[in-house]
């Protein structure tokens, strides 16, 4: 069993697409341990995009993280980082595949609505910097045994 960060960004949060996006992944078989509607702090912002500081997008990037309120959610899943990937789509709209929320949402590749954790490591990292671990549920759900 795998756990991932995902994040919907404040252009899926204002755009009323929260919803949208939540259901692709209760669709797919994922399991929701944890959610909150926050605002991210520019030091958490720091935190989390640290791997892309001193790029050309980085300024604009926690600009925009920190416009207004996230969704900021955890998954667990086997195999919850790739699919949550796959889900999403590439980073640029003009390359993420139709089907995928970036494809059918997102026009730019800087505001593409939803982040989600790159790797096993990232995700455990990503989610001790936007929640406690009190803060995430472990339950059982009975469609599981089949997905
Ligand atoms: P990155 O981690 O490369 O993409 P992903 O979100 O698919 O893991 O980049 C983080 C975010 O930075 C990305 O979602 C949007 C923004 N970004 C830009 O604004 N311009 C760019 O050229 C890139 C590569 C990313
Ligand atoms: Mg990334």
């Amino acid at each position: 069993m795998e756990r991932t960060y995902l994040m919907i960004k404040p252009d899926g949060v204002q755009r009323g697409l929260i919803g949208e996006i939540v259901s692709r992944f209760e669709r797919k078989g994922l399991k929701l341990i944890g959610a909150k509607l926050m605002n991210v702090s520019m030091e958490r912002a720091e935190r989390h995009y640290a791997e892309h500081k001193g790029k050309d997008f980085y300024e604009m990037l926690l600009n925009f993280i920190t416009a207004g309120p996230v969704f900021a959610m955890v998954w667990e899943g086997d195999q919850a980082v790739g699919l949550s990937r796959a889900l999403i789509g590439k980073t640029n709209a003009l390359e993420a595949a139709p089907g995928t929320i970036r494809s059918d949402f997102a026009i730019h590749t800087n505001y593409n609505l939803i982040h989600g954790s790159d790797s096993h490591d990232n995700a455990e990292r990503e989610i001790g910097i936007f929640f406690s671990e009190e803060e995430l549920v472990s339950y059982d759900k009975a469609i599981q045994v089949w997905i």
